[in-house]
């Protein structure tokens, strides 16, 4: 089986994608499948890489490829390579997109991969699109009557009412509060604010990222995540708790800060921790979820309530992720579990 492994790309999550990767083409059974790995750069120009894997680790790998693009060519389903002016055909069995954010977990790329009739992993186009945008991802849950924490959200072209919102923020939710961008992963763009002036800052900040801006109510407590794994059958592991090294488990936290710390299982209550688990099923299913997801949770401190965060259709597999490990746990490898996403796909 000859499977396309399409990493980097154009999103502020490029880096961890490069690591997600890596330990993804690490695990591929290379009896099993031949591995074309894809290198988007951060322009979004695609290329073809072949050597250690320890390269695409680093980002050296783009010095060591060939343009390629993909055809969207559905009687073809393959890559096509620039030799001496022309184009090579390379076929593809199955594309696996191992980036995380826009363009790679969107919906996007999985539309290309639609039109292509390319097989690959993970969630649909709508799927995808749903989960990666948190307003809409709200909108679903609460269709579903899943609990989540209070929140507000507002469009840029709003601004000019700016007094009304902050003043609704303040009053709905008070401080501290979380501020998001819609649209973004590994919490890139995400500010606690803690008072009026903070708020203005962080919704400018957050509006960086993405015109449409969340803006959450704080919860004190814990925070837990659990994955999820299947087509129509779908299995749920059991539940993990992040000990973020930080006020919040920001990006420097996730990936930079060698004391966050993962706790798997967690030290939870059996009913606390069988909620997660049904919730985080009954989301997958509301946002018509295949292949994986990561679903994380709050429970809040005082009245022990689990809350849902949000959805990830292409979680990390970087060395501290919680989705291979939560697996881990339930006694599949990460081998065994590469295979199982691709059979998934394959389905
Ligand atoms: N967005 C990052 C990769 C995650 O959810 O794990
Ligand atoms: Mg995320």
């Amino acid at each position: 089986i000859t499977v396309a492994v399409i990493f980097g790309g154009q999103s502020s999550e490029h880096e961890v994608s490069l690591m997600s990767a890596s330990n993804m083409i690490s695990a591929l059974d290379s009896r099993r499948y031949d591995v074309i790995p894809v290198g988007i750069t951060k322009k979004g120009c695609w290329m073809i890489y072949s050597g250690p894997v320890e390269r695409i680790r680093t980002g050296e790998w783009e010095k060591y490829s060939t343009p390629v693009v993909l055809s969207p060519d559905a009687s073809k389903k393959c890559l096509l390579k620039l030799v001496n002016g022309r184009y090579k055909e390379i076929s593809i069995d199955v594309a696996l997109p191992a980036l995380h954010g826009a363009w790679g977990e969107d919906g996007t790329i999985q539309g290309l991969f639609e039109m292509a009739q390319i097989p690959y992993v993970g969630c649909g186009v709508l799927s995808s699109a749903v989960s990666m945008d948190k307003v809409y991802t709200k909108l679903i849950a609460k269709a579903a009557k899943i609990p989540m924490a209070k929140y507000i959200w507002l469009h840029m072209r709003d601004w000019d009412k700016k007094e009304a919102i902050l003043n609704k923020a303040e009053r709905r939710l008070g401080y501290p509060c979380f501020v998001k961008p819609s649209n973004a992963g590994s919490s890139v763009g995400i500010t606690k604010a803690k008072n009026r002036e903070e708020l203005e800052k962080a919704i400018l900040f957050a509006a960086r990222y993405d015109k449409k801006v969340i803006i959450e109510e704080a919860i004190d407590g814990r925070e837990f995540e659990c994955s999820v794994l299947g087509n129509e059958q779908i299995r749920v592991s059991g539940v993990g708790e992040i000990l973020a090294a930080a006020e919040f488990y920001d990006y420097d936290a996730k990936y930079n800060n060698a004391d966050s710390r993962t706790v798997i299982p967690a030290e939870v209550d059996e009913a606390a921790a069988e909620e997660m688990r049904k919730i985080a099923a009954k989301i997958y299913r509301a946002v018509d979820g295949a292949g994986l997801a990561r679903v994380d949770f709050f429970m809040e401190k005082e009245s022990g309530r689990v809350l849902f965060n949000e959805l990830n259709t292409m979680p990390g597999f970087t060395s501290i992720s919680m989705y291979p490990m939560l697996w881990e746990e339930r006694g599949m490898t990460k081998t065994e579990l590469m295979d199982c996403l691709i059979a998934l796909a394959l389905d």
